[in-house]
């Protein structure tokens, strides 16, 4: 599903603050996988993600996502590609606020095309997973933390993709709520979706089939749970 191989990506190239964010860095991940990245801060976790999420380019290496090589599409088949196989949720939710809870699930169906009628009905089924339908007219500034990581989850599936990257879903949530947005991606990841978690909570990895260590741009370890 994602095979990245030799992977380098630099900041700054050639300059006093370069950074070697990620450095000969090698993962597999199959389909259906569901697995934790843990490291320290400033590892290259982010960075990873991002890479993976087509949202940042890289200097060198093989990046192939569910058959296909990245860096070969141009801009407008990589935002295609991205809408249709990639949801991505993060720490701070990043909904548009001042929005309804509809409005903030429904836009990408609005990227991609969808028909009014057919974006309520996937809008629908989207809140009804994260538990969210009753809530679909509230303005997101009225929601919890935990609410609003929820409606993102909601965004992030509502294209069905095949791969949701999660970077520290729960870092912005106490421990109660953290578990249940962790069960719902538990529960995504049951129903074929590819699942990638960052996190630097054990408690949060070990809700995940395997965890993968990085330091410094490196992979350090490959646990299977
Ligand atoms: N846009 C950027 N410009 C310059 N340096 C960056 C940028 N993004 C990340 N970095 C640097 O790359 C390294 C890896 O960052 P990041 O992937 O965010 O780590 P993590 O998510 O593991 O904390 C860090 O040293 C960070 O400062
Ligand atoms: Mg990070």
């Amino acid at each position: 599903m994602i095979k990245i191989d030799g992977l380098f990506k630099t900041y700054n190239k050639g300059k006093a603050n370069q950074v070697n964010a990620l450095s000969d860095f090698n993962i597999s991940v199959y389909e259906g996988d569901f697995v934790a990245i843990m490291g320290p801060s400033g590892a290259g976790k982010s960075t990873l993600l991002h890479i993976i999420g087509c949202v940042e380019d890289f200097d060198s290496g093989d990046v192939v996502i569910d058959g296909k090589k990245i860096d070969e599409l141009n801009d407008t088949e990589l935002s295609k590609f991205r809408n249709k196989t990639i949801g991505t949720v993060f720490q701070d939710f990043a909904l548009m606020n001042d929005c309804t809870v509809l409005d903030n699930v429904e836009l990408p169906l609005l990227f991609s095309g969808v028909k009014r009628k057919k974006r309520m009905q996937l809008c629908d089924k989207a809140l009804n997973m994260v538990g969210m339908s009753e809530l679909k007219r509230r303005n997101v500034l009225e929601l919890s933390g935990g609410q609003r990581q929820r409606v993102a989850i909601a965004r992030a599936i509502v294209n069905s993709p095949k791969i949701i990257l999660a970077d520290e879903p729960t870092g912005a949530l106490d421990s109660i709520t953290s578990k249940q947005i962790m069960n719902m991606l538990k529960k995504i990841n049951e129903n074929a979706v590819t699942v990638i978690v960052v996190t630097h909570e054990r408690e949060i990895a070990e809700f995940c089939k395997r965890t993968i260590i990085i330091s410094d741009g490196k992979t350090v370890s490959n646990v299977r749970a």
